[in-house]
């Protein structure tokens, strides 16, 4: 079997690490791939071609006969990547673009779970500046959080503690248009207060199969300060999500969208990704994506016990609700080791040093993101530059042993977080 894995990040590259483990496959393409996934060698290569040019990946899965392709980020879903390889017959893992409305549409994804009375923030929708800013203004209580509707990778959503910074991301996004088109609608919703925690399925529209919970942490700064990122680090399972929490996730929130995508004609297959915030006890959604996370992935996927590509084929061929889908026990996490001044500008092209010794630590898998091969040579070329992970006995093991992988690891102007997973020891 010859798989596919569309995109470039550590999501991609643990996937590939995982696909290998199957016997049956016989050649691992990942498109574009990175250094990483450069550096496999064997069963795996990178395909120079963008995660959006569809008729580019169509085209090279008919000329590598493909048998299997999943998709890692949210915009060739958006175009409709799904859309395209199932009208051409391909077998490929992902939501058609209409299902995947539940991300790239916040207003679609808001209205759908009203409809089908899933648990989430109560909201209003607004198209211009001027109801935006009378409905802030009538507004008792903040904080408020203001959310661009569109895809704006991960940097759309402004949680205001005051009316005035709530006015201001409203000025940002309707009258400086900072998100342009993505943020034509804005949700504006209230405040969930609690601990958040994400839960994670493969489904075939009607049966689905959990991976563990996990927690990512998206502020750049320690104690969770600072901007947004798209995720410094995660540690899996995440305590919060006790075994009631993730019932009450599958009866009110996975089994309601699951059912309701299929009654509105859009039925939910691939990854479906729950971000939740939990007060005591209680979950509620934050928000949806349609694929895994990053860097959930490369925590959640080493918990996998049983194999990956025999459960993907099982969601496209049928029988997932019976595949093996055993988890290992024990804990992951993973720490990513960033460009300095990420997530704002920041400067790509220096020499990443790999002493390695890092292969001797037990546990430890060094994922890739924004990283490229260069003669002998390996280079950052991303914000995210890897992704550190380790499996223990414990959470604290876990820990331990992908800080010991980081201090094997060497860039100018690296930075991490220190405190990933602290809040859960
Ligand atoms: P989203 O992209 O919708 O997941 O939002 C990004 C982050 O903003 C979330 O991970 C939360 O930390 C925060 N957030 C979003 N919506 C809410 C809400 N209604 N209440 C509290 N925090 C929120
Ligand atoms: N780690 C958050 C995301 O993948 O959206």
């Amino acid at each position: 079997m010859n798989i596919l894995i569309i995109g470039s990040g550590a999501r991609e590259h643990a996937m590939a690490w995982a696909a290998l483990r199957n016997g049956n496959v016989a050649k691992v393409f990942v498109a574009p791939g990175n250094g990483g996934t450069a550096m496999m060698g064997g069963r795996v290569r990178n395909v120079p071609i963008k995660a959006t040019e569809l008729d580019a990946l169509l085209d090279f899965t008919d000329r590598e006969a493909i048998d299997l392709t999943v998709v890692g980020p949210e915009q060739p879903l958006e175009i409709g990547i799904v859309n395209r390889f199932r009208a051409t017959g391909k077998r490929v893992v992902g939501p058609t673009m209409e299902a995947a409305r539940l991300e790239t549409s916040k207003v679609f994804s808001k209205d759908f779970m009203k409809r089908n009375g899933i648990p989430t923030a109560a909201y209003r929708v607004f198209r211009d500046y001027a109801a935006a800013t009378a409905y802030l203004d009538s507004c008792g209580s903040f904080p408020q959080v203001i959310k661009a509707s569109g895809l704006c990778a991960g940097k759309g959503v402004v949680v205001a503690t005051t009316r005035q910074e709530a006015l201001e991301a409203i000025h940002e996004f309707f009258e400086n248009r900072i998100f342009g088109e993505a943020a034509d609608e804005v949700v504006i919703e209230g405040f969930l207060s609690g601990q958040e925690a994400s839960v994670f399925a493969l489904t075939d529209g009607k049966e689905y199969r959990l991976f563990l919970s996990a927690q990512d942490h998206k502020r750049i700064g320690e104690g969770d300060t600072g901007k947004n990122t798209g995720g410094m680090g995660a540690y899996a399972p995440a305590p919060l999500v006790t075994p009631e929490v993730m019932n009450k996730v599958e009866e009110r929130v996975i089994r309601p969208t699951l059912d309701g995508m299929a009654a509105e004609g859009y039925p939910y297959t691939g990854f479906l990704y729950v971000g939740l915030m939990i007060d005591n006890g209680e979950p509620s959604v934050v928000e949806f994506n349609a694929r895994l996370g990053d860097p959930e992935t490369q925590v959640v996927l080493p918990l996998l016990k049983s194999d990956f590509v025999d459960a993907l084929v099982a969601s496209l061929d049928g029988g997932l609700a019976s595949v093996p889908f055993e988890m290992h026990g024990g804990a992951a996490a993973t720490v990513v080791m960033a460009s300095g001044g990420y997530p704002d500008a920041y400067e790509s092209g220096r020499q990443i040093d790999v002493d390695p010794s890092v292969a001797d630590i037990e546990g430890v898998l060094v994922f890739h993101a924004g990283t490229r091969q260069d003669g002998g040579r390996l280079l950052t070329s991303g914000g995210r530059v890897l992704s550190v992970t380790a499996l223990g006995g414990s959470l604290k093991e876990a820990l331990d042993r992908a800080y010991q992988g980081i201090g094997k690891i060497s860039f100018e102007g690296a930075c991490f977080r220190r405190d990933i997973g602290a809040k859960a020891l």
